[in-house]
């Protein structure tokens, strides 16, 4: 059931902190605190190419992936939506990485691309909820996320859920291949270990976050911003607003807003950014300016030392906990789900079973 709550997706989010937790202490050494992957069918020290490939926000999660496996790890990534991928057939060498990511492990273009990457000869390594699932079985190895059964058409544990999975390999790519210290690996497994707490404050928020859902409810047509791997945790938010609310959102790089669609920009388009404090924040802030000096309404997600630079320019903030930069996406993806459920219901929508959408797309 419900456990009280009003829709299974809302059931699902405070389920967050939770899910995290397990799927952590399932790759986790509680002795040691090492993380211990299954054995891989390949050398990661001498793997020369991932490549990543999902639907939807398996997707996002997996773009969220490349970004921790080739900055931190160092492992070149081919990325690709699972429908392309299926059919782009690219040139591969033999023994490369094929990293799949599904809760369900029933989708028709991820099986397909599975089966089209396993012909290549690649290793598959699976990410997935469902272990018993149709991909379980075609793998070499599977990392399992202990998200529990997810009801709610519109995903939100199984994703936070697919990053923790993902963290966990991109720390050990990154140890096995000497391209980080067990000083980094220390404090990235200390931050992933103190995110459901995190977490659960930000599921507290619920009251500033339906003050923006307020805002966009009234329109019909929002911008999700973000820049280096906050991108991909922009499109997870307006996937996410599309699905159950019908508000048309769109997520783009910060940096592209001047090759066209600032030409969107007016009163009407309000523009949401997830802006954590760190290297890139200075360049997203001067995009914001941007926008405003348009006439955009900016909403920012942030922290307490991003508020103050942003406060002169947004019409509303909502301050997050600060954390390690390693665990900013699966943290700034939670307040956009939760943005997400309440626009829904604001607008009345039906939210567990949004129209035209299945949970698990088994075909093409
Ligand atoms: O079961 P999968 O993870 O393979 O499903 C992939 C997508 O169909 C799924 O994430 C879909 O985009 C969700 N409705 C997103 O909320």
């Amino acid at each position: 059931g419900k456990d009280g709550y009003r829709h299974y997706m809302e059931k699902e989010l405070h389920e967050h902190p939770v899910v995290i937790g397990q799927t952590l202490r399932r790759f986790v050494n509680p002795v040691t605190h090492k993380i211990e992957l299954p054995d891989m069918p390949f050398d990661m020290k001498s793997l020369k190419r991932g490549i990543i490939t999902a639907c939807g926000s398996a997707f996002y999660a997996g773009v969220i992936g490349r970004y921790w496996l080739e900055e931190i790890a160092r492992l070149p990534i081919d990325l690709d939506v699972a429908s392309e991928m299926r059919y782009r057939n690219p040139p591969f060498d033999e023994g490369g990485m094929g990293l799949l990511v599904s809760q369900s492990g029933e989708t028709a273009d991820t099986l397909a691309a599975l089966r089209s990457l396993r012909n290549a000869g690649q290793n598959i390594i699976s990410v997935l909820n469902n272990e018993h699932s149709s991909m379980a079985r075609e793998s070499d190895v599977v990392l399992g996320m202990d998200a529990g059964v997810e009801i709610a058409v519109a995903s939100t544990k199984a994703f936070t859920a697919q990053l923790t999975v993902l963290a966990c390999l991109t720390l050990v790519m990154g140890q096995e291949r000497g391209t980080i210290t067990s000083e980094y690996i220390d404090e990235c497994l200390t931050a992933l270990i103190d995110l459901p707490s995190r977490v659960a404050e930000i599921l507290q928020m619920q009251e500033q976050i339906q003050k923006m859902a307020h805002i966009i409810s009234q329109v019909q047509s929002v911008i999700y911003l973000g820049r280096g791997i906050m991108f991909p945790v922009a499109m997870e938010g307006a996937l996410k607003l599309k699905e159950i609310s019908y508000i048309h959102a769109d997520a783009y790089a910060a940096g592209e807003m001047k090759h066209g669609p600032i030409a969107l920009i007016d009163n009407t388009v309000p523009v949401i950014s997830l802006l954590p404090s760190g290297p890139l924040f200075e360049k997203t802030l001067s995009n914001l300016q941007e926008a405003k000096a348009r006439g955009g309404r900016i909403l920012v997600f942030t922290d307490v030392k991003g508020a103050e630079r942003v406060k002169g320019i947004a019409e509303q903030i909502v301050v997050l906990p600060t954390v390690h930069s390693f665990v900013t996406p699966p943290l700034y993806t939670v307040p956009v789900q939760m943005l997400a459920y309440e626009a829904a219901l604001l607008k009345g929508t039906d939210v567990d079973q949004p129209r035209n959408l299945a949970k698990s797309v088994t075909v093409e």
